[in-house]
């Protein structure tokens, strides 16, 4: 079994996937459980996790975000969420869905890297684009999307950098 540092240590954002191989679908159903299984402010779960797969609608999504790699992939995922379904902090009003959308979407490619699938976490999308593609109601927001399949094998070569642990990180 893969300890949880080797994973996040091993993961990466690739930017090229095998068009030819895609996922099983008990597969798919164990990423998007990791989704539904992330915490949330007062366990609120303001999200939803669209899986974009037939051909159709793939068409359509595409133009939200125009590179070749994009394309490649034989899935799409997109995490959005209702911002009036996310906790609300009663002393200042802060609103807990920016928070809650990243934790799932980190539980969704970990989970995604731990079955052996390649994801990049995109935020550059057009958001309009997106929106009519997938006939959202005006209170769903798309907080981020990543494609996900296999990787090529030439996407795989680039380094991960980071800031040392020294730079970051200091014991009080
Ligand atoms: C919030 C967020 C938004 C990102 N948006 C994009 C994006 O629009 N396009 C892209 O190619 N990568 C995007 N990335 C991927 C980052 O560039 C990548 O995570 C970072 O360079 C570190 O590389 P690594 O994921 O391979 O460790 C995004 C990552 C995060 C967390």
């Amino acid at each position: 079994m893969t300890s949880l540092h080797d994973l996040v240590e091993s993961r990466k954002s690739v930017r090229g996937y095998d068009q030819s191989r895609p996922v099983a679908p008990e597969i798919l159903e164990r990423v998007l459980d990791a989704g539904r299984l992330a915490p949330s402010a007062k366990n609120l779960q303001p999200w939803k996790f669209l899986l974009v797969s037939s051909p159709e609608m793939l068409a359509k999504v595409h133009p939200c975000y125009q590179r070749d790699w994009f394309q490649q992939a034989p899935h799409i995922l997109i995490v959005t969420g209702d911002r009036a379904e996310a906790w609300v902090r009663p002393s200042d009003g802060w609103n807990s869905l920016e928070t809650d959308l990243g934790i799932a979407m980190d539980h969704l490619i970990l989970a995604a890297h731990d079955e052996g699938l390649a994801t990049c976490w995109i935020s550059a999308f057009d958001p309009q684009t997106l929106r009519e593609a997938l006939d959202l109601d005006p209170t769903e927001e798309v907080f981020a999307i990543t494609p996900l399949g296999y990787a090529s094998e030439d996407a795989l070569t680039r380094p991960k950098t980071r800031k040392t642990l020294e730079e970051v990180a200091r014991h009080l």
